[in-house]
């Protein structure tokens, strides 16, 4: 492990992470607390419950970060914090903690994108994978395919016009009355059923620019549900078929417009479908691409690519030596 070494912390949505990751990627302590149970009540991530809760556990989780490696304050050669694009209270808090240390030790700050933390966290867990290489990133909140042409240069070929991915099967999860996250069990039930039981739209399938689009996926199973004429094997089963014969139409389309990429990662909590998973490795493999899914728990919200993703910054030369302002504004 070698420096400089660089402290990591992510508050944008209901997870709060703090990661020290070295220069060779290698994680050298990190702690991640899910406010799943505080929001629970309520159906869904509450923004400003999410913002107290951070404001509660970051610092104690800074200093049993630092205690896991083995370090101090001043062992530590840069503080990076997600700076947007998230639930503004939750990125405040994150981001001022950030200043506040880097203020107080005299570090640099590295004003960190979430999406460029999941853009890079791939080369995190596979330090072979090099640019250019095309990302679906899926998740509850992101629906994107990137073209991650390098350290800050992204292009974005693909966003969904309504519903991200995830929340297409959340959504699913909870007509079918599965509960919340929705995902696992979709997956789940779906490998009872048949998958051409159901008669369901692919949106925007054959569509020239590669957007996606689930709302009316949605609202179809939503109708067949309410038919009573079908099974919820049936439908989880067919509804994840439509999904995905959606997200490779797109992804073909989106690859067709990117530069001559050399892998295709996926991203996200979504990543986790096995039936995806599948299908995408072997599109990869139709293509001549390497196929690149790292472990969930990098590919989740989590601190270490933030942390990473101030490592890459650092050795593009993307960082002043005084670091990002101290004023540097927190974007919801
Ligand atoms: O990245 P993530 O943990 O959090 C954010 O949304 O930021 O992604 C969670 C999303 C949820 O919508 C969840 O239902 C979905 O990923 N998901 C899955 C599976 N596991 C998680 N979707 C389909 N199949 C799965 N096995
Ligand atoms: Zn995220």
């Amino acid at each position: 492990k070698t420096g400089p070494f660089v402290l990591g912390i992510e508050s944008s949505c209901d997870e709060s992470a703090v990661a020290i990751v070295a220069a060779d990627g290698t994680i050298l302590a990190q702690a991640i607390a899910s406010q799943d149970e505080a929001h629970r009540p309520y159906g869904g991530v509450v923004p400003e419950i999410a913002a107290r809760a951070h404001v509660e556990v970051l610092a104690p989780m800074i200093d049993r970060v630092l205690n896991d490696a083995g370090m101090g304050l001043g062992d530590l050669d840069a503080v990076a914090a997600t700076a947007g694009p998230g639930l503004i209270g939750g990125v405040m808090v994150g981001l001022v903690t950030a200043k506040a240390l880097a203020m107080a030790e005299g570090l640099p700050l590295i004003a960190i994108n979430h999406l460029e933390g999941h853009a890079l966290s791939p080369r995190l867990a596979d330090r072979g994978l090099t640019f250019p290489y095309l990302l679906l990133l899926a998740s509850g909140g992101h629906c994107q395919i990137l073209e991650v042409r390098g350290v800050g240069n992204y292009r974005r070929i693909a966003t969904t016009i309504d519903d991200a991915l995830g929340e297409a099967f959340d959504k699913t999860a909870k007509i079918l009355g599965l509960g919340y996250p929705g995902g696992p069990a979709v997956e789940r039930l779906a490998r009872e059923g048949d998958a051409k039981a159901v008669p369901l739209p692919r949106p925007l399938k054959g569509a020239k620019e590669p957007y996606f689009s689930f709302a009316g996926l949605k609202s179809a199973v939503l109708r067949a549900k309410e038919s009573g004429d079908y099974n919820d094997a049936d439908i989880a089963a067919s509804f994840q078929q439509a999904a995905l014969d959606c997200v490779l139409d797109r992804t073909r389309r989106a690859l067709g417009e990117a530069g001559d990429v050399g892998a295709l990662v996926v991203a996200g909590g979504v990543a986790a479908n096995a039936p995806l998973r599948m299908a995408l490795e072997h599109f990869a493999r139709e293509h001549d691409l390497r196929f690149v899914a790292p472990p969930l728990k990098l590919c989740t919200d989590n601190a270490a690519m933030i942390a990473w993703a101030g490592q890459e910054r650092l050795a593009a030369g993307l960082v002043a030596p005084e670091g990002d302002p101290l004023d540097f504004v927190a974007r919801p």
